[in-house]
């Protein structure tokens, strides 16, 4: 029986203020996380390299948008397959199941390629310096997500310890689903819809995933005996999840857990604006989806089944994406 709990983990040694950090401090910290995320697939990391001060500068200047008229926020709809704009209230279904109502939450995504995006597609006009900021956390994101996936390879002892690097390498760039999200969830005035949530129940289609969340709360983790736990706010961490693609690459080993965001668990959490930030690191499109990791310790490899015809990440993901936002116009 694993921990039911979201531990916590000093990134201090490989700090985003650091420049560069030992393959020693990389590996020890990339044991410890390999061994949590085979628990509850969660961790929080703090001394990551950024505090909440800049999460909370980015809140406000995104919150203007979000509480910029509904005409004004229509003009950066999200189109057709794009991964870039603004989701309207009750428009995503995290769920990925029509039985369930949508999510109580509006969103604006960014996709990698944005970093050369026109200024006009930005919504600077009515959110000042929303473009700067979010390229700015995308580009810090990033750094963070490399730096912890480099832990990881040395951690999980694989053979090419620059693996994920280079199956990473083209993450802002047309060739990588890798984005970020800013969420925004509005006081509930009226009662939810049955089994509505502000964020339903999914698991991320990600390699792995950096949540930024303020203090409000809500977010829940289904932890190992299928009883959610409170990803509580803690000042300055960060929390990063495994996804489904780190997952299947592990053969299960470590866990892409289902979360969810809930308005009701503590009294006054629905009443709040409630905002959070993401970013999803995702491999380069023209990787596989199903060819095993290759360890240094041989009697960990899988072999190669040759029977099993080899699924191109792109086509992989673009079935998710579809699935997530219905797609149907797209061939
Ligand atoms: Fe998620």
């Amino acid at each position: 029986m694993g921990k039911n709990y979201i531990p916590i983990i000093d990134f201090e040694s490989c700090s985003l203020t650091k420049d560069e950090c030992s393959h020693e401090d990389l590996g020890r910290i990339g044991k410890q996380l390999v061994e949590e995320f085979s628990n509850v697939g969660f961790v929080y990391l703090k001394n990551y390299g950024f505090t909440d001060a800049y999460i909370d500068k980015l809140h406000e200047v995104t919150g203007r948008f979000f509480t910029s008229p509904i005409e004004d926020k229509m003009r950066y709809e999200r189109k057709g397959a794009s991964a870039f704009g603004y989701i309207e209230m009750e428009k995503e279904n995290s769920t990925m199941n029509s039985k369930f109502p949508c999510d109580y939450k509006e969103a604006f995504n960014i996709n990698g390629e944005s970093l050369a995006r026109d200024n006009s597609e930005w919504p600077d006009d009515i959110a000042p310096g929303f473009s700067e900021g979010i390229l700015d956390f995308m580009t810090r994101s990033q750094k963070l997500s490399l730096r912890i996936l480099h832990a990881l390879a040395i951690g999980m002892g694989l053979k090419d310890e620059n693996f994920f690097y280079k199956c990473h390498s083209k993450m802002h760039t047309k060739d990588s689903y890798t984005s970020a999200k800013t969420m925004y969830y509005p006081p509930i005035v009226h009662e939810l819809k049955p089994g509505q949530l502000r964020h339903g129940e999914h698991a991320d289609i990600t390699t792995i995933s950096l949540v930024f969340q303020d203090k409000v709360g809500g977010l829940q983790v289904k932890g190992l005996n299928g009883c959610y736990v409170d990803a509580k706010p803690i000042k300055d961490t960060v929390l990063v999840n495994v996804g489904d693609i780190l997952q299947h690459w592990t053969n299960g080993r470590l866990k892409s857990t289902v979360h969810r965001v809930v308005a009701e668990a503590h009294e006054k959490q629905g009443r709040s604006t409630r905002r959070s930030l993401a970013y999803f690191s995702l491999p380069n499109n023209d990787g596989l989806f199903n060819k095993p990791l290759v360890y240094k310790d041989e009697s960990l490899n899988n072999e190669d089944d040759l029977s099993i015809k080899p699924i191109l990440l792109e086509k992989w993901l673009f079935e998710k994406m579809k699935q997530f936002w219905d797609v149907t116009e797209i061939e």
